[in-house]
């Protein structure tokens, strides 16, 4: 079963330009970004030892984790540096209504929490898209 829903986080005004904020959604700690055409979510812990991404420095559409530099690609949840890393993080699909950031995220259910979400799992399907317009 692949159940999702849209939760309403914040206010798209709360998160300053380039910039992240931590939320928890559905028990989960997710990474929010603010692009500037489009916000972006990820899980909120760093794979390698659990470093707030959230607080980590923004370039381009991947965010450097705060305490050891990895970069973490905030479309995919893959790690670009260092080279050819295995690990990644999990991503959120993500829109905007009248200023309200809402992210996709599996309903609380017992597949979820038997089953964590694998690198870049929920946004791979849509990367075609055009990920949260400014409505
Ligand atoms: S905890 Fe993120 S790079 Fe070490």
């Amino acid at each position: 079963m692949n159940n999702k829903q849209w939760i309403r986080v914040t206010a798209m005004q709360n998160i300053p330009l380039r910039e992240g904020r931590s939320v928890n959604v559905a028990g989960r700690e997710i990474a929010i970004f603010n692009l500037g055409d489009r916000v972006l979510a990820i899980d909120g812990r760093c794979p390698h030892k659990g470093g707030p991404l959230a607080e980590g420095i923004v370039t381009g559409s991947t965010v450097v984790c705060p305490l050891h530099a990895w970069k973490i690609s905030l479309e995919t949840g893959s790690i670009s540096k260092p080279n050819e890393n295995p690990a990644c993080v999990a991503t959120y699909r993500t829109r905007i209504e009248s200023g309200i950031v809402l992210i996709e995220v599996p309903e609380a259910s017992q597949e979820m929490e038997e089953r964590p979400l694998s690198c870049g799992e929920q946004n791979r399907a849509c990367l075609g898209d055009s990920p949260s317009p400014v409505l």
